[in-house]
């Protein structure tokens, strides 16, 4: 086993993180490492497998980043002191446990934690003993019992929709919501022929919110609240997406209705977590609807979701490298209350053409330099899906391929700058959502329940 490699006394300051190791390739990690980047106390940046706007702020390494022996192998030959997971495929497979074991201190969740978001199933039973509010569910694995049990939920019991989703990881886009049984039907006999347990829910009716935790134990430390926009089209049309664009914060949210779903949902949910042996440590990431009755869980991801962090990064001004090392180390606790830069954040996110479907890939993007965050500038753009080619053109690899970020003093300002960053980004066939939060920015979100 490797020794961890003790903090370093710079004059009379003491560096807790010094090298940082980001996994993970999408504009979340990108928005990661340039949050790390502002921490003073960051001194060395190295992502893999990154992509072609990362590369100009940290060391690229090409691994397979699903692979513990490879993660670990990499931490510890380049030395890193802090090694943070961003997707939820290696944490669900278990690479912060070998990080850890390797004597490497890791912000990321134990892949007995992870269940929270890799089995749908485990967080309903979890949210039942935590006695926190979920829509109802029912799990069918045998197509035998599915017209069933379509029957006691959507349309015919009431609800205004069915709700079908893949019990696994599928990356966003293993979720139906449709008032069509057939529709219904198709997306779950799809799923069964798969050979994937399907989930039916109960619809949940009310604003959606994310709500993004540091969670190390039983402490828990809110971060702004986000919304997030998941189907591919304007109004909400169209299919599921990994997400389209976020904002935050909620000027329709008020302080006392996220301290209600910290207190209501997120610190028992934690409590239940180490009451079982599985604590959490890292970044519990919670989806709500706030309904008539209050708060209900739609979800729980065990990482940063992506694309509310860019958003809600762009906006935290205190040095989040000592935060993750903290929650990494178990001092959560003892850390300063957060600190956030004033005004709004809005992310749009750039797709490649046939997204979310089978993406167009290869295509030349121009306009897409990320710019110096010494500039000052209101607007960045955040890389994903992007590749370096040979001849030195950054071209498109998959099919969220960048996050424009805007920052204003409000929401119409925030997105007034993402949107004129995006008009001067060439990518044939890409398309983008023009409404990423304008309903909040008019004033039109309102909630039924204080
Ligand atoms: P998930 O992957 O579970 O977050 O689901 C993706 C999206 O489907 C969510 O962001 C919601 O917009 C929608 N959704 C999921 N579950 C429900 C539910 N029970 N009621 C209403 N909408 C839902
Ligand atoms: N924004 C949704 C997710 O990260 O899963």
């Amino acid at each position: 086993m490797a020794e961890v490699p003790g903090p370093v006394e710079r004059g009379a300051i003491r560096v807790a993180s010094v090298h940082v190791l980001v996994i993970g390739s999408g504009a979340r990690e990108h928005a990661l490492l340039l949050a790390l980047r502002r921490d003073p106390e960051v001194l060395a940046l190295s992502v893999a497998p990154g992509n072609a706007g990362t590369g100009g702020i940290a060391d690229q390494y090409e691994i397979d980043v699903t692979s513990r022996r490879a993660v670990t192998a990499l931490a510890q030959s380049i030395g890193a002191d802090l090694v943070v997971i961003g997707p939820e495929v290696p944490l669900v497979l278990g690479v912060a446990d070998a990080v850890r074991e390797a004597g490497i201190a890791c912000f990321g969740p134990t892949k007995d934690a992870a269940r929270i978001e890799g089995a749908k199933s485990f967080a309903k039973e979890v949210m039942t003993s935590a006695g926190v509010r979920t829509a109802g569910s029912e799990i069918v694995d045998n197509p035998a019992h599915l017209d069933s049990a379509l029957d006691r939920f959507g349309p015919p019991s009431g609800d205004p929709a069915w709700v079908v989703k893949d019990d696994g990881l599928a990356a966003g886009k293993g979720v139906v919501v449709t008032a069509d049984r057939d529709s219904a039907r198709a997306h779950a006999a799809g799923l069964l022929e798969a050979g994937h347990p399907v989930l039916l829910e109960s619809f949940l009716d009310g604003p959606e919110v994310s709500l993004f935790c540091l969670v190390d134990g039983e402490t828990v430390v809110p971060l702004l609240p986000a919304q997030d926009f998941k189907r591919v089209g304007d109004g909400d049309s169209g299919p599921n997406t990994g997400g389209m664009g976020a904002y935050a914060p909620l000027p329709w949210l008020s302080g006392e209705m996220t301290e209600r779903i910290v207190d209501e949902v997120v610190k028992p949910v934690a409590a239940e977590l180490v009451k079982r042996g599985s604590p959490f440590s890292g970044l519990l990431y919670t989806g709500l609807a706030i309904t008539s009755n209050g708060p209900a869980v739609i979800e729980f991801n065990c990482r940063f979701g992506d694309p509310e962090t860019q958003a809600v990064l762009a906006l935290l001004e205190s040095p989040l490298g000592q935060l993750m090392r903290a929650t990494a180390t178990g001092e959560l606790a003892g850390q300063s209350p957060l600190r956030w830069y004033d005004g709004f954040a809005v992310t749009v996110v750039v797709a490649a053409e046939n997204y979310p479907g089978r993406p167009r890939v290869g295509d030349v993007i121009h306009g897409a330099e990320t710019d110096p965050e010494s500039s000052g500038s209101a607007s960045s753009v955040l890389h994903a899906g992007t590749a370096n080619r040979d001849d030195g053109a950054i071209v498109s690899s998959g099919g969220r391929v960048l996050s424009v970020v805007g920052i204003g003093s409000d929401l119409g300002a925030a997105r007034d700058a993402a949107y004129a960053r995006i008009s001067s980004i060439r990518l044939p066939g890409s398309h983008f959502r023009s409404d990423i939060g304008l309903a909040a920015a008019e004033g039109k979100i309102s909630l039924s329940s204080g």
